[in-house]
């Protein structure tokens, strides 16, 4: 059974959880990408792309509810998973704040293309968005971007900026996903690991 998880903040407790799931995932060492255990394959891949990666064949994934609902993949999500909690908010300089309304002909910086624009449109409000690939809150502060759409966790980013929520756009949270075909040809084992990993959210809980 092929596994992908994301390299970044998520990828602690996703080995932890799967771990205490049954699973014993290897860590990768020397920037390997992939490592075997057994049965258990782990590939290692940037948020974004987690996926994509499942939707394209790997039959297990954990990724932030934010990156899937950007990219609109295709894939099965049986369980959110109690971690990786946080929100996608839109925010600016809180000395020239204004409302989202008053938001037309704004630049918008963002690693979240999609969800920026899908929000500003269910308000009917035109801007242009800028996609960059991360210190988002560097751009409103150089002055190239008016506002920024971005993931806030504790807030310290923002505050350290001079930046402000303006709105909470969605809350996020990391999400067990599961190739569609897998569901089907690995139905037995695949249901035994959510059961599992409901299991161990529940005893935590
Ligand atoms: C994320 C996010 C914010 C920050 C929010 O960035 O893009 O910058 O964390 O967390 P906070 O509210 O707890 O301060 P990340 O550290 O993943 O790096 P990036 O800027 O390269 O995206």
């Amino acid at each position: 059974m092929r596994f992908v998880l994301p390299k970044g903040r998520l990828f602690r407790d996703s080995i932890e959880i799967l771990k205490k799931a049954g699973i014993e995932l290897k860590s990768p060492e020397n920037r390997e990408l992939i490592v075997r255990n057994g049965r258990y394959e782990l590939l290692l891949a940037r948020s974004f792309d987690v996926p994509v990666y499942v939707e394209h064949g790997v039959d297990i994934g954990i990724a932030g509810s934010d990156v899937v609902e950007e990219r609109r993949s295709d894939v099965l999500i049986p369980l959110e998973l109690p971690f990786g909690k946080c929100r996608l908010s839109l925010a600016m300089l809180g000395e020239n704040l204004v409302s989202v309304e008053e938001m037309d002909g704004f630049r918008i910086a963002t690693k979240y293309p999609s969800l920026a624009r899908r929000f500003f449109e269910s308000k009917g409000v035109e801007v242009e968005v800028i996609k960059l690939h991360g210190s988002i809150e560097l751009a409103p502060k150089i002055g190239i971007a008016d506002a920024i759409v971005d993931i806030v966790e504790t807030g310290n980013t923002l505050r350290a900026n001079g930046l402000v929520e303006v709105e909470k756009i969605m809350d996020v949270s990391a999400l067990l996903l599961v190739n569609r075909i897998s569901q089907k040809t690995q139905f037995k084992e695949i249901n035994e690991l959510v059961l599992k990993i409901k299991g161990v959210i529940k005893d935590g809980s």
